[in-house]
């Protein structure tokens, strides 16, 4: 049996943020492993597309709108999925927005979001994961962070900041719960709506292939992973570069990632 198999076959997981790019590809990319999923995302009707999409696989699916940002539907629903299946395999953290935030362009509203989002929902969603998890003794909390945490992103610091501290939160975790798996994934560019106003999409990559590369990365049990290659290489290199020389490449960077004006948000 292939390692991909092993590990996903017949699984109970929880996906936030599926119905669109990457969590929706994940979901199809499960597909063939007769998973037992529950979607979860505010756009409940997406969710049913996707579901209605596979009504004749081996898969069942549960499907619930969510907000991620509000910390008692997030539970709720987590909880409710445990009850209804018995046992969590995974809860894969996927829910997040992506905003401008230099100076020039500030709004309060989409700052609030994302931290909202990607910071205080995946903190949320993994807090009601570990309440059932802790109890059932295994399971695996994988959380999506960004290679937009590699340093403070000129325009982006905002995200930045919410994506490094899903990977901190879950390595913290993960030293109290030692008999949990947890793997933190940063990804480049992929192609989907989050990011498809931005030029210069470096080492742009299809969602289906992302796809691919995440559940490998988890059934390897990886810690941290980035994808795609070219991008864990640049990762690394700009994480250990001093100040000086990172403020010199930054200021490259943000003349580079700069939306034509009528694009900003
Ligand atoms: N695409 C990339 O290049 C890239 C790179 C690095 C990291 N990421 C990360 O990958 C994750 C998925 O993004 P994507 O690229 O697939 O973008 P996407 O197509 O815009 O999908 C974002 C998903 O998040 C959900 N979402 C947003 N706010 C939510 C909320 N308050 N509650 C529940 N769900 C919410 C959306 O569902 P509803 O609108 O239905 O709620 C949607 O399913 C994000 O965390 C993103 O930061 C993406």
């Amino acid at each position: 049996m292939s390692r991909l198999k092993k590990y996903w076959q017949g699984k109970n997981i929880v996906i936030t943020g599926a119905s669109s790019g990457l969590g929706k590809s994940l979901c199809e990319a499960l597909v063939p492993y007769g998973v037992h999923f529950a979607l979860l995302s505010r756009r409940e009707s997406k969710l049913q597309e996707l579901a209605d999409q596979f009504k004749d696989s081996d898969c069942k699916f549960w499907i619930r709108a969510c907000d991620v940002s509000n910390q008692q539907q997030i539970q709720q629903c987590i909880y409710d999925f445990a009850g209804h299946v018995g046992k969590i395999d995974v809860v894969w953290i996927n829910s997040g927005v992506s905003h401008d935030s230099s100076m020039d362009n500030w709004n309060w509203e989409k700052v609030e979001t994302m931290i909202d989002t990607n910071l205080k929902g995946a903190i949320y969603t993994a807090k009601a994961a570990l309440d059932v998890m802790g109890e059932q003794g295994c399971g695996a909390i994988v959380g999506i962070g960004s290679a937009s945490s590699m340093r403070g992103l000129p325009r982006r610091s905002i995200y930045s900041v919410t994506k490094i501290g899903v990977e901190y939160f879950l390595e913290g975790m993960a030293v109290d719960f030692p008999q949990l798996q947890f793997t933190t994934i940063h990804p480049g560019y992929v192609d989907t709506p989050i990011n498809n106003k931005s030029p210069n999409r470096l080492w742009l990559i299809h969602c289906d292939k992302a796809a691919q590369l995440m559940i490998k990365a988890v059934a390897k049990r990886k810690h941290v992973y980035i994808y795609p290659w070219q991008m864990r290489l640049f990762y690394k290199f700009v994480r250990h570069l001093p100040h000086f020389l990172y403020y010199k490449l930054a200021e490259r960077m943000k003349n580079y990632s700069r939306p034509p004006k009528e694009q900003q948000n």
